[in-house]
């Protein structure tokens, strides 16, 4: 026997506040044609003032919590992953654990918009280890609170919002016919540092900052690396691609994500999007498109899900998941 760990809950929040290509074009050099050519987005929900990335966080998890059927009293570990958290210190994750009335231990998890895999896999391993028996995992984000709103390359790519899951441990037999996750993958590459960044921070320059990419350069590793993590994932479970009923990946381009389906041979209506209508939230893109897909139940007991993102370090990674 073996403790595998299973998705049983999922949940979103998205901010009430919805911005579109058109409204972007009356502040910087833009136009609909060329965000929606480019990227496939039409529009993202951009947090209210004060509204912050705990919040979008407690909202998400109540969601997944009462979707999984399961009280504070039940999670003993919380996870958030993200880039954007309410301070520089605590966790963001001790903020919603305090207004969830949760026991146990929280902490923050930084991958950017690999986030939610590296937190995904690391309660996991608590959960298959024993420290913990039901996981709150949340990907949440207020990229706009770090966007320069000056330059059009960037600011008009992210979203706001998060998404949660909440991750059981259940008995398996080891094999790959185990319901819950069969495979998880990370990797980094602090080399590329400097393709996407903040330009800020409490050690640097006691700023925020803001975000800075290399477009072209990202979208090139990102293709290649993607790729390369979800092969791996397969041939850790011995699947094929043809045995992926569901991909989810990160939501930063839509050329992107049609291009991973592309190589691997997986149709388009199976592939998980909500770039045109979220754009990039970060490490929330992924558990937002995952409750958009169970909730519409597209996403059916039994079915083989591959998550996967990359984001800046660089970081990526892929999780697969038999549902
Ligand atoms: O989540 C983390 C991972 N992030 C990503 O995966 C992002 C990956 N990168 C991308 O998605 C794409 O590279 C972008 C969407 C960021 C850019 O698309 P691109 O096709 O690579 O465009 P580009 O950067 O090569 O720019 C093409 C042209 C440039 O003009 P010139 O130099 O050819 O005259 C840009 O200045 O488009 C111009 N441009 C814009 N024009 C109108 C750049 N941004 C805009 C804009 N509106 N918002």
């Amino acid at each position: 026997m073996t403790t595998r760990s299973r998705i049983i809950g999922c949940g979103s929040y998205l901010p009430a506040n919805v911005v579109t290509n058109d409204d972007l074009a009356k502040r910087v050099d833009t136009s609909d044609e060329w965000i929606v050519a480019r990227t496939g987005i039409r529009q993202r929900h951009i947090a209210a003032e004060g509204e912050t990335t705990s919040d979008l966080a407690f909202e998400a998890a109540k969601k997944a919590m009462e979707h999984a059927g399961v009280t504070s009293e039940d999670i003993d570990l919380i996870i958030v992953a993200t880039a954007t958290p309410d301070n520089t210190f605590p966790a963001t994750a001790t903020k919603v654990q305090n207004r969830l009335g949760v026991k146990g231990f929280a902490f923050d998890v930084q991958a950017v918009c690999s986030g939610f895999i590296y937190a995904l896999t690391t309660a996991d391993m608590y959960i298959r280890n024993g420290q913990a028996k039901t996981a709150l995992v949340i990907g949440a984000e207020t990229f706009s609170r770090i966007l320069d709103w000056e330059d059009r390359r960037t600011c008009v790519l992210f979203g706001d919002g998060a998404g949660a899951v909440v991750l059981q441990g259940v008995e398996g037999n080891g094999t790959m016919e185990d319901v819950g996750i069969l495979a998880n993958r990370l990797h980094s590459d602090g080399s590329k540092y400097e393709l996407l960044y903040v330009d800020g921070g409490p050690s640097s320059t006691q700023t925020v900052g803001h975000l800075r990419m290399e477009g072209q350069e990202v979208f090139r590793h990102a293709v290649t690396n993607l790729a390369g993590v979800i092969r791996e994932v397969l041939a850790d479970t011995g699947l094929e691609p043809t045995d992926i009923d569901w991909l989810v990946p990160h939501q930063a381009n839509q050329r992107i994500l049609d291009s991973t389906a592309r190589k691997f041979g997986i149709s388009k209506d199976k592939v998980v999007v909500t770039v045109d209508r979220h754009a990039n939230t970060s490490a929330a893109s992924i558990p937002l498109a995952l409750a958009e897909a169970v909730h519409d139940g597209r996403v059916q007991r039994g079915d083989i899900v591959v998550l996967e993102a990359m984001g800046g370090g660089f970081t990526w990674g892929a999780s697969l998941v038999r549902w």
